[in-house]
């Protein structure tokens, strides 16, 4: 057996995804010896290759999702890869394993669902500091700060209460004004949702100029919740780390994005979930509609809790969990090639269950992180959920949010590509100079 086979075998055995392998189409061109391969991928990708590949079982991963699992040479992996690379345009889309038992393993764990990852067409990359670099030292602590401020200046807003549904209407607005009147952004109310009162999502769309099926997701709760008074609606809950800070971050996100006049090749949403706080109901009722309607999501940045930091942690955690190791890892990239030059500081661990929105994307398939204050779970700020989770009581400062902010930028400009006004003015002087 050639070098790259067995390569690709200590890969197998070891579970890995092997996207790169997989599109790597003369890697097994030519096998000798074809060996017993077990692969796990989608019920709708296998339904395109379903001629070729008959030794294939029907099975269920513990998000209730439809895959199959086939039995197949091994030499014949790269017809599948073949496939997923010319009709969905994408590499990956499938787990080859040496044995059955291996792949049973997997497909009893929680990453059986990374088959249906969706990368952007190209994968992830980091090519696109001349839009992204700029924008870093545009992050304005103040407007972060008085973001949070009128946030947390509601009464409460639990997605049953009065406050709560105005809290939605104020993001609205908010939002779409700082696209000042451009055509191809828009924000509407999200309201098809059985259990989110009538507390509504809110969803800002930039079209994409390029690849508009293409879906990049920036979001984060817009409701609180009192739990020191059982979750009574009408009780004060501030909500001002969780998460005034993660909507505060976005909306500076965006307000940076488009003063810079940028244009994302793919469709960005913004996205502000209602009821998080009692099970994740918005984004759960956005990402049914989504898989309904077969939106393409090709990557989600979730934010929630962003305003704190305990002494000696780091800036930002990567959450572990119930997210896409794949988009992880790109995170960690991403932050090492915009942020680690700034002097910011990065560390990762499981929050433990499902514990904010990135979840409700994770159990559909789509490619979902979680960006978390540093230290995760056990150093997070500790008056969440009760009436005094205050800027106030956060040094009255929104310097930690910073950080998020440039991140998202730096996931926003890589993710969505696409280029700003200034790029544009320097091609412009070019022709103009002299
Ligand atoms: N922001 C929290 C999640 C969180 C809290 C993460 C503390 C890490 C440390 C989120 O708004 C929340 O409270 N989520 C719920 C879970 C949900 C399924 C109802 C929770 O953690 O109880
Ligand atoms: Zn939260």
């Amino acid at each position: 057996m050639r070098a790259s086979h067995s390569f690709r075998a200590a890969l197998l055995a070891a579970g890995v995804a092997i996207p790169a392998l997989a599109c790597n189409v003369a890697c097994a061109a030519g096998d000798e010896t074809p060996a017993s391969a077990f692969i796990v991928t989608a019920q709708q990708t296998w339904q395109g290759v379903s001629g070729s590949f008959r030794d294939a079982v029907p099975r269920v991963d513990r998000a209730g999702n439809a895959l199959m699992l086939i039995e197949t040479r091994r030499d014949r992996i790269d017809l599948l890869a073949r496939h997923v690379h010319a009709t969905e345009h994408r590499c990956g889309g499938f787990f080859a394993f040496a044995s059955r038992a291996e792949a049973e393993t997997f497909l009893a764990s929680d990453r059986a669902q990374d088959v249906y990852a969706r990368e952007p067409r190209g994968g992830y990359t980091i090519d696109n500091p001349a839009t992204v670099q700029p924008w870093l030292a545009q992050v304005s602590e103040p407007n972060i700060r008085a973001t949070i401020t009128h946030l947390e200046s509601y009464h409460t807003r639990h997605y049953a209460s009065p406050t709560g549904s105005e809290a939605a209407g104020w993001i609205r607005d908010t939002w779409l004004a700082l696209a000042n009147g451009r055509s191809d952004v828009s924000a509407s109310l999200f309201t098809n949702c059985n259990d989110c009162g009538n507390q509504p999502s809110v969803i800002l769309t930039i079209e994409g100029t390029t690849w508009p099926s293409e879906v990049v997701v920036l979001g984060g709760h817009l409701d609180s919740i009192n739990w020191d008074a059982s979750g009574n609606s009408s009780a004060r809950a501030p909500g001002a780390d969780d998460d005034a800070s993660g909507i505060a971050t976005l909306t500076e996100i965006l307000r940076v994005a488009m003063d810079s006049g940028f244009r994302p090749q793919r469709t960005v949403k913004f996205m502000a979930y209602a009821a998080e706080e009692v099970g994740l109901n918005g984004s759960q009722a956005i990402v049914s509609s989504f898989q309904a309607d077969s939106v393409n999501v090709v990557g989600v940045l979730q934010l929630d809790m962003t305003n704190y930091r305990a002494p000696g942690q780091a800036d930002i955690e990567i959450i572990t969990d119930y997210t896409n190791a794949g988009l992880n890892s790109y995170i960690g990239t991403l932050f090492d090639a915009y942020l680690q030059p700034l002097g910011r500081t990065r560390s990762s661990s499981p929050c433990g269950y499902g514990c904010s929105d990135h979840a409700s994307w994770t159990a559909a398939g789509y490619p979902s992180a979680f960006a978390f204050e540093g230290g995760g779970i056990n150093h997070s700020f500790d008056l969440i959920h009760s009436a005094f989770d205050l800027i106030q009581n956060m040094g009255n400062t929104a310097d930690r949010s910073v950080p998020f902010a440039q991140l998202g930028l730096a996931f926003l400009g890589e993710v969505a590509k696409g280029t700003t006004a200034s790029s544009d003015l320097i091609f412009e002087h070019g022709f103009e100079a002299d």
